[in-house]
């Protein structure tokens, strides 16, 4: 198995680039944003808990995101590998990732980690808002939220990787073909 964390901040190009990566290796696409997101629209009572808090910008307990983690790598025995994007967040997740891969006998492979300046973040963001129909798209307040979420709780997700040398940084601005080549190079030369 291939495992790979798309690691960075929120509109860092974390989705746009797991289609391509997906498609080119295929992994399986594990997105813990997508699968809450899924959880609202089913209006689920772990959906409705989670709203409130997506809605403010603010990340999930880990318990909650661990389950289906845990749940969703039950229901794809098969998979050559995961994409995990928007999984791990916080230290604690990182340590129960580990402890799920190891309980099937693997490991994460490589972290790639985007590298985008916050003028941009939030200039991307908004500018999904303005059609995505995404709530915690839409204010400039809740995207700086999201952002300051991430310095606070997930940028120790890189720390905690480095420690293993797992780390990649790619340039995450410029041409999304561009990025694309860059994050192709690093999974070829891990592959290899
Ligand atoms: P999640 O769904 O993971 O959102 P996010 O991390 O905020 O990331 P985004 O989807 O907004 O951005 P992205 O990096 O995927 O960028 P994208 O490719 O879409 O999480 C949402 C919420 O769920 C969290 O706030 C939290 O509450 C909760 N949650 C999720 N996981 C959790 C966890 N593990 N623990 C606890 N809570 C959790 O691109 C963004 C925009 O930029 C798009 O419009 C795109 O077209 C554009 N774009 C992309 N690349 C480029 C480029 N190169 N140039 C110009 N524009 C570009």
């Amino acid at each position: 198995m291939f495992n790979l964390i798309l690691f960075g901040p929120p509109g860092s190009g974390k989705g746009t680039q797991s289609e391509n990566i997906i498609a080119a290796f295929g992994l399986q696409h594990l997105s813990t944003g997508n699968l809450l997101r899924n959880e609202i629209a089913n209006q689920t009572i772990l959906g409705l808990k989670a709203k409130t808090l997506m809605d403010a910008g603010q990340l999930v307990p880990d318990e909650v995101v661990i389950g289906m983690v845990d749940n969703f790598m039950n229901a794809h025995p098969t998979a050559k590998g995961f994409l995990f994007d928007g999984f791990p967040r916080t230290t604690a997740q990182c340590i129960a990732l580990d402890a799920l891969l190891q309980a099937r006998n693997n490991e994460i492979n490589i972290v790639l980690a985007l590298e985008v300046s916050e003028e941009e973040l939030v200039k991307r963001l908004l500018g999904r808002g303005a059609t995505s129909g995404r709530s915690d798209d839409t204010n400039e307040t809740i995207i700086r939220a999201r952002i300051k979420e991430y310095q606070d709780k997930t940028t120790a997700v890189a720390t905690y990787y480095a420690q293993f040398d797992k780390v990649v940084n790619i340039q995450g601005e410029g041409s999304v073909a561009q990025i694309y080549a860059d994050l192709k190079k690093e999974i070829e030369t891990r592959l290899a």
